[in-house]
C-alpha cells in the first residue's frame, strides 16, 4: 500500500470515509484513527501496528455532543472532569454504547474519550463526521511518534495516510481516568497532572500498578516506549561511566559529556517530556546501545515522564 502524506484534513478525512487508516497529529503524540463505528477499520489499526488485540482504543471527539454516541451515560465526577479539561490531553473511561463495536474497546463495556487540544486534529474530526478511535500511531512497543517523520518510519507502506502537522506540543501520551468507579482511578499517569485532577476531585486515586492481578488498564502489561538501545536510569550524572555508544538525556549536563555519542540537554521537565520519545528514535537511529536517562521528582508532568523511562527501562 502507498502511504499518502497530506496537509489537507479533508484529503485525509477521504480515506475514512473509505474504512482506511489514517495518522493524525494531537497535542500529545501522532494517532492512527479509524472511524470508531467500523470494525474492518478498526482491524485495520491493530494489523498495521501488530497491537494485541486485548488492548482497547481510545475514541477522540470534536465536540462534547459527541459524547452521547459513545457513552451509555456519564457519571457526575466525568462531567466535572470533562467540564474543567475537555478539550485536553485527558481521556475519560465511561460506559460503552451497545452500537460502539466491541473490537473497538477490546471487548470492554467501557471506551476511553478524549477531545484533543489541536486544531488539525479537530479540522479531520470534523471532516470525518464521526469520532476516531486512535491509538498512537506507532508499531507496538515502540516509542510514541511525536513528528510525522516517526509515523513514517514505522508505518510506510501499512496505512494509507499521514496528515501532516507540526512536532507535538506535549510529547507524552493523555492521562487516563476510569469514572465508571465511584471514586475515580488514575489508569494512566500523563499530561494533565495529579495536581490538576484533585483540584476538582480531590479524592481521586492513582492506581496502583504495584498490585498484583489483573491490571485494569489493558495497556500496562505490553511492553511499551522501548528504542532498540537498552536504557539506564541516573540520577545526576556526576558519576555515570558510560560504555561504548552512549547517549545521554537530561536536565543537568553530564560531566564527560565527550564520553557520550549523543547528549540532549533540556531546560525544565516539560521539554525532557517533548523530546524524549523523538531522542530514543535518533539514538536508535544513529546505532546507540545504551542511553542514560536522568531521573526527575515525581510531581506533576515528572511523574508521567517518570512512568515512560521506567516502562523503557524495565522491558
Ligand atoms: O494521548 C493519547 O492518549 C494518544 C493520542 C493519539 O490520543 N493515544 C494513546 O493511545 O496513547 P494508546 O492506545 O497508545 O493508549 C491507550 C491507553 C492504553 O493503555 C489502553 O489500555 C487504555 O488507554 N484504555 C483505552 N480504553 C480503555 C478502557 N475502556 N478501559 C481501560 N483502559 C483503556
Ligand atoms: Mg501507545
Amino acid at each position: 500500500m502507498k502511504t499518502e502524506l497530506t496537509r489537507s484534513a479533508v484529503i485525509a478525512a477521504r480515506y475514512i470515509t473509505e474504512g482506511e487508516v489514517v495518522a493524525f497529529p494531537t497535542e500529545t503524540v501522532y494517532g492512527l484513527g479509524a472511524n470508531v463505528f467500523s470494525e474492518s477499520a478498526i482491524a485495520k489499526i491493530y494489523a498495521a501496528k501488530g497491537r494485541p488485540g486485548d488492548n482497547p482504543l481510545i475514541a477522540h471527539i470534536a465536540s462534547v455532543e459527541q459524547l452521547d454516541t459513545l457513552a451509555r451515560e456519564i457519571p457526575p465526577t466525568a462531567r466535572l472532569l470533562i467540564d474543567r479539561f475537555f478539550p485536553g490531553p485527558l481521556t475519560v473511561i465511561l460506559p460503552r454504547r451497545h452500537d460502539v463495536p466491541l473490537i473497538a474497546t477490546a471487548g470492554l463495556e467501557t471506551i476511553g474519550v478524549r477531545m484533543p487540544d489541536h486544531l488539525l486534529a479537530i479540522e479531520l474530526l470534523r471532516a470525518c463526521g464521526t469520532p476516531l478511535v486512535a491509538p498512537s500511531a506507532n508499531l507496538s512497543g515502540r516509542p510514541s511518534p511525536t513528528t510525522w517523520e516517526a509515523v513514517l518510519e514505522d508505518l510506510d507502506g501499512r496505512i494509507a495516510c499521514i496528515l501532516q502537522g507540526e512536532p507535538t506540543r506535549v510529547g507524552l501520551e493523555s492521562t487516563v481516568v476510569d469514572c465508571t468507579a465511584d471514586v475515580p482511578l488514575v489508569l494512566r499517569t500523563g499530561a494533565i497532572t495529579i495536581e490538576q485532577l484533585q483540584t476538582v476531585i480531590p479524592e481521586i486515586t492513582l492506581n496502583d500498578q504495584l498490585v498484583p492481578g489483573t491490571p485494569k488498564s489493558p495497556g500496562m502489561k505490553y511492553r511499551h516506549y522501548s528504542p532498540q538501545a537498552r536504557i539506564i536510569l541516573c540520577h545526576t550524572p556526576t558519576a555515570i561511566l558510560p560504555a561504548d555508544r552512549a547517549a545521554y538525556i537530561g536536565i543537568d549536563a553530564p560531566h564527560n559529556p565527550e564520553d557520550f555519542a549523543k547528549v540532549a540537554l533540556c531546560q525544565e521537565v516539560d521539554e525532557y517530556a517533548r523530546r524524549v520519545f523523538q531522542f530514543f528514535r535518533e539514538c536508535d537511529a544513529a546505532g546507540i546501545e545504551t542511553i542514560f536517562c536522568q531521573r526527575v521528582e515525581r510531581r506533576g508532568l515528572g511523574l508521567a515522564l517518570m512512568d515512560r523511562l521506567e516502562k523503557a527501562a524495565h522491558h
